[in-house]
């Protein structure tokens, strides 16, 4: 039997074949952050090699954009294409209707930018991303420093609106000092333990000023493919039920 650690690995190279086999030459990619989108570029720049695909390639961080660039993938700003037909990216949580927290490598913003310009977005993860309710997983918030402890505290008095009481909003730090994402900013991440409506909190975190995004990624995702330890991978699509009609 595989021991943890493998089978992640194991799940997350299933879920990126998986997502590479949907790409066809001529296509417009936007191309994810995170373990399982590395592993992901991987594939895809094997595929190009071995079947000479032409493909326009959109990273959504400095890191991917090094590392497509490195595999001869052709890495080009969003810009310059202009609209994607698909983007495969990670995510940390996944929920029944495919809403996720994105963010744990801190390249929610260009992840949302680019997801948003793109006709179709697919989601590459383990099983372990799968929950039933979102907020587990620390959600995180990119701010611009200028002010940012007066934007924390916008957030507190937010999150207990909706009834999200003492819960620690931590500035995300490295070795050498705060996190900066490829854009500068700062990172807060929300310990919400569970998030009863992603839809809400999103939108109210999107108008407090110095909130740049959040990493709550609601009616983005078309598709998440779940690598298994054994090679597989299951396709997961959103819950069209409306709420209340469910059991
Ligand atoms: C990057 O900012 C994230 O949104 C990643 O896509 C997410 O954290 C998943 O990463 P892993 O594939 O490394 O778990």
């Amino acid at each position: 039997m595989l021991d943890p650690a493998a089978a992640s690995d194991a799940a997350k190279d299933a879920a990126a074949r998986a997502a590479v086999a949907m790409v066809e030459d001529g296509m417009r990619l936007g191309l994810g952050t995170g373990s399982t989108a590395a592993v992901m570029v991987r594939h895809l720049a094997h595929r190009v090699k071995a079947e000479g695909l032409t493909l326009r390639c959109a990273a959504t961080s400095e890191a991917t954009a090094t590392l497509a660039a490195s595999l001869g993938l052709t890495v080009e700003p969003l810009d310059a294409i202009g609209w994607l037909d698909l983007t495969i990216d990670g995510a940390d949580e996944i929920d029944p209707d495919l809403a996720l927290i994105k963010g744990g490598g801190g390249a929610l913003l260009r992840e949302k930018i680019v997801a948003a310009a793109s006709d179709r977005m697919v989601v590459i993860a383990d099983p372990a991303k799968v929950v039933e309710r979102l907020g587990a997983f620390h959600l995180p918030v990119e701010v611009v420093p200028f002010g940012w402890e007066t934007t924390r505290a916008h957030i507190t008095r937010l999150l207990e609106k909706h009834g999200l009481t003492h819960r620690p909003v931590l500035l995300r730090q490295r070795e050498a000092g705060p996190f900066r994402t490829d854009e500068g900013n700062l990172i807060l991440d929300l310990a919400l333990e569970a998030i009863p409506d992603a839809c809400e909190l999103s939108r109210g975190l999107n108008m407090i000023p110095g909130v740049v995004e959040s990493g709550l990624f609601v009616d983005m995702a078309d598709l998440a493919l779940i690598g298994q330890p054994d090679g597989t991978a299951i396709e997961l699509i959103a819950d069209q039920t409306p709420e209340e009609d469910r059991a």
